[in-house]
């Protein structure tokens, strides 16, 4: 019996220190994200580029992380910045956050995305693209958005009805976004976490 919580603990401290990767800067990278091929599980594939944690999409574009959460398993990035004078999310040559479908990471459906500088097509779709959308608060009180003021902008809740892979911009669509992580009804905008949170299906 002693034997074996012996061999159990010293399983469990492998999988925690061993297959856990170094820090990156401050950061920790907990099992099973992987900055090299010595570490954590490279199907979960991040980056530590000059002591900053990064997320790669598939459309080959480097997100920050900003906050790991391994237990429920989830991560949170920062929004691409949004160009201040021409209202285009960093992004947008590249259509916006995409991820591989076939990627054991998707979008959570706790992030409220802000779609700016959209086009009159738009309206078309199921968006709160209304003169009160949060996305209009955005517009006049957070530096980055003032250069999208007076184009169309829409507001959606990422929920499981929608397609969990993608965050679209695009010349003649909406040409920059952000997102607001686990944003309540009458939250002040002083008080928003800006994020794009994703989730992970983890190893078996
Ligand atoms: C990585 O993913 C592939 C395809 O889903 C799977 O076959 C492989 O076993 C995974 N590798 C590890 C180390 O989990
Ligand atoms: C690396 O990070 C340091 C400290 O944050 C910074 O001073 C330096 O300019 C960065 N180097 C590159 C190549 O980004
Ligand atoms: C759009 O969002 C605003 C602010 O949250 C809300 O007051 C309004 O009722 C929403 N409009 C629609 C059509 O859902
Ligand atoms: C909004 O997007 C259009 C293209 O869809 C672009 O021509 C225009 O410059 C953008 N507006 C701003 C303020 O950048
Ligand atoms: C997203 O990932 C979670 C966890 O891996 C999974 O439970 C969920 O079904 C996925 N959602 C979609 C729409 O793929």
């Amino acid at each position: 019996m002693a034997v074996l919580i012996l061999f159990l603990l010293i399983s469990l401290t492998y999988i925690l220190t061993i297959h856990a990767c170094p820090k990156c800067g401050s950061m920790d990278v907990p099992y099973p994200l992987s900055t090299n091929n010595n570490c954590g599980n490279r199907n979960y594939s991040v980056y530590c580029n000059n002591g900053t944690l990064e997320f790669l999409s598939a459309a080959g574009f480097y997100y920050q992380i900003l906050s790991i959460n391994p237990s429920a398993y989830k991560l949170i990035i920062r929004p691409p910045a949004i160009q201040k004078s021409t209202c285009q999310s960093s992004d947008l040559a590249l259509g916006g956050l995409r991820l591989d479908e076939n990627s054991p990471f998707n979008i959570s459906s706790h992030n409220t995305v802000m779609l700016l500088n959209c086009s009159e097509t738009i309206l078309l779709s199921p968006l709160n693209c209304s003169s009160n959308s949060l996305c209009r608060q955005f517009e006049e009180k957070v530096e980055g958005g003032s250069s999208c003021r007076d184009a169309l902008c829409c507001t959606y809740l990422k929920d499981a009805s929608m397609t969990s892979h993608r965050i679209r911009v695009r010349v003649g669509g909406c040409t920059a976004y952000t997102s607001v992580v686990y944003l309540k009804p009458g939250d002040s905008i002083d008080s928003w976490h800006y994020g794009i949170e994703l989730q992970w299906l983890p190893p078996n």
